[in-house]
This record gives structure tokens, C-alpha cells and sequence, in this order.
């Protein structure tokens, strides 16, 4: 089942930075702002469980805290080992400042 959840206000992420989102009823994700637009992913890692939000992010990369694997936030792919895996994505929809995505 897809529900529409609220993630943050745009206002809240500056581009190059990212947002931890505990939403009540959807799973842990985050948000990234890449030099103005918006993507979403889920914030654990899938090499074990580690947020990524705790990590460093620069560029469309953001880098697990615990092992330095990698991600792509624009597509979920894996970059670097020891993460080889995807990460899951959600389009991120913009109603004014108000961000939300699809779960
Ligand atoms: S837990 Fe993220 S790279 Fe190992």
C-alpha cells in the first residue's frame, strides 16, 4: 500500500545538506537537497544498520557512518563497497514549501 507521508519543509534542507525523517508512519527515510532539488531515500544503510543521515553527504553521494560504503541519493544505486545493495528512493512531490513523497 502507497500512502502520501509529509517529510519536512523545503526550507528546512539547504541544497548540500540532508534531513533525518521520522515520519509516524513510514519507515526511517531522508531527504537531500542536491544543488535545489529534492530526493528522498530510506536512511538505513542496507550493508547493516546504520542511519545515513549520521554519515557525511556531498555532491549526490552520501557516505554510511560505520563501514564508508556509498550512495547515489538521486538514484539508490551502491558506489562503494561494502554496500552493494541499492538503497530505496521515493519521488519527492513539492507543494509550495511543504515536501512530501510517496511510501
Ligand atoms: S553499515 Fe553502512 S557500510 Fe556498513
Amino acid at each position: 500500500m502507497v500512502c502520501k507521508v509529509r517529510l519536512c519543509k523545503a526550507s528546512e534542507v539547504a541544497p548540500g545538506q540532508m534531513l533525518r525523517i521520522d515520519a509516524t508512519d513510514a519507515p526511517p527515510l531522508a531527504v537531500f537537497n542536491v544543488d535545489g532539488s529534492f530526493y528522498a531515500t530510506s536512511n538505513v544503510c542496507t550493508h547493516n544498520i546504520a542511519l545515513l543521515t549520521d554519515g557525511y553527504f556531498e555532491g549526490e553521494t552520501v557516505e554510511c557512518p560505520i563501514h564508508g560504503g556509498c550512495f547515489n541519493v538521486k538514484t539508490g544505486e551502491a558506489t562503494s563497497f561494502p554496500c552493494e545493495k541499492p538503497l530505496r528512493t521515493y519521488a519527492v512531490v513539492r507543494d509550495g514549501d511543504e515536501l512530501f513523497a510517496d511510501v
